[in-house]
């Protein structure tokens, strides 16, 4: 089968590999049909380079057509639709229980001290292979897949893979009260997507990001926007001017460990990339080599006993955080990998009503098939041609 692989740093190509095979009785194998590029793979692209080994299959946000199913799994038919979610969870373990699957207890990479695994992501989620190639094994397919019905484009469904539940959690975490206000620092897929929902929601939005279409893509669905590259206006400042001085009741982190405005740790970041695996492997996971300018945004713009929740991926360890806002603020902090299950029912309603409340038959800017991987990986980190998401038709 053809599936998009990582070569290198900036490297992503389509290869001929073998076709997956049943490898447990709880695997089950799909044809895939649509599959996101993530700006989770952006960070594989470049910075986490060093976890990558060159050949590792890219992808973690695919749907598509039951093909075969282990002696296990017995919810699931071959023809069945079905989106996949992210994280790899049993839905049994102790943490399964607790709704906390991104910690699933049968799947974590307890060698690298990390949660469940995910695929299509380095060696510190199990070094798994993704979803953007024509076929996948999905393990754990006792209890992972959604079931979707057939009829509608897989633009209805495919982002119940990532997208939406991890916007949807960023706002269950940012515990927004009624009526109040939210701010989404960056305006990438997550989020947009996170603004959607605090509108659909009934919460005041505003939106954070530097890329022009980005912005207007926002503001034309309601969301008070505000420009970061105008180096005259502070974002903290223009934010709190709008709600009466004090600052939003809850901040979305939408951008993580790239942001845009933190020159010392970028240099950071691009120096262990070019040293040996083995020594920045452990440099980058125990040295503080975060990008924080978007979460030291939200911590100076939310308001004082106010929810910060990130959403945003972070990898770093030491880097220096404002502790003493932070505390005399009475900051309240949440983060994590999205506990895709956890959501995935209370968001499919929205998806399958004829009013698409949620945009999302017209989220993705770009439909390519997978011999388009190189370009569309490259357009979506420079933020050419308007790329804001891309679904691959493989
Ligand atoms: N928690 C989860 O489960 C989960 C799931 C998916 C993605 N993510 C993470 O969410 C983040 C966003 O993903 P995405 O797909 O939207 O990617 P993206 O890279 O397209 O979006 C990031 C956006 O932030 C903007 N930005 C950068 N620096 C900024 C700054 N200082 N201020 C304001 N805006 C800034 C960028 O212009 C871009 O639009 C990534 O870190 C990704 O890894 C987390
Ligand atoms: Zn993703
Ligand atoms: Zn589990």
């Amino acid at each position: 089968m053809k599936a998009v692989t990582w070569q290198g740093k900036r490297d992503v190509r389509v290869e001929e590999v073998p076709d997956p095979v049943i490898e447990q009785p709880t695997d089950a194998i799909i044809r895939v049909t649509s599959s996101g590029l993530c700006g989770s793979d952006l960070h594989l692209y470049e910075v986490l380079a060093p976890f990558m080994t060159e050949g590792d299959i890219l992808g973690h946000e695919p749907m598509g057509v039951v093909e075969e199913v282990g002696s296990q799994v017995t919810g699931l038919a071959p023809g069945d639709r079905v989106v996949v979610p992210f994280n790899i969870s049993c839905g049994s373990c102790w943490m399964c229980d607790q709704k906390l699957y991104s910690q699933c207890e049968t799947t974590q990479v307890s060698d690298e001290g990390m949660g469940a695994a995910l695929f299509g992501y380095t060696k510190l989620y199990g070094q798994v292979p993704g979803g953007q190639a024509e076929y996948l094994r999905v393990p754990q397919a006792q209890f992972g897949p959604i079931k979707v019905p057939d009829g509608p484009s897989d633009d209805r469904f495919v982002y119940l893979s990532d997208v939406l539940p991890t916007a949807w959690q960023a706002l269950e975490y940012a515990g927004v009260p009624d009526g109040g206000s939210v701010a989404v620092i960056g305006l990438g897929p997550i989020g947009d997507m996170a603004c959607r929902i605090a509108l659909h929601r009934g919460h005041r939005v505003f939106g954070l990001d530097h890329v022009p279409e980005r912005l207007a893509r926002a503001r034309d669905r309601g969301v008070q926007t505000v420009d970061v590259s105008d180096s005259d206006t502070d974002a903290g400042d223009v934010v709190r001017e709008l709600t009466g001085g004090r600052g939003p009741d809850s901040v979305i982190d939408a951008v993580g460990m790239e942001a845009h405005g933190s020159t010392g740790s970028k240099i950071a970041q691009h120096l262990a990339g070019l040293l040996p695996d083995a020594v920045s492997q452990p440099m980058m996971a125990k040295v503080g080599l975060d990008r924080l300018s978007a979460f030291y945004a939200a911590i100076d713009m939310v308001r004082r006993g106010g929810t910060i929740s990130l959403s945003g991926v972070y990898g770093g360890q030491t880097d220096p955080l404002p502790m003493l806002t932070l505390f005399d603020k009475q900051v309240q902090l949440r983060m994590g990998q999205a506990n895709v299950r956890r959501w995935s029912d209370d968001i499919l309603p929205l998806l399958v009503d004829d009013a698409d409340p949620l945009g999302v038959e017209s989220f993705a800017t770009h439909h390519v098939p997978l011999s388009e991987a190189p370009s569309a990986y490259a357009d979506f980190q420079a933020k050419r041609n308007g790329t804001v998401k891309v679904l691959f038709k493989p």
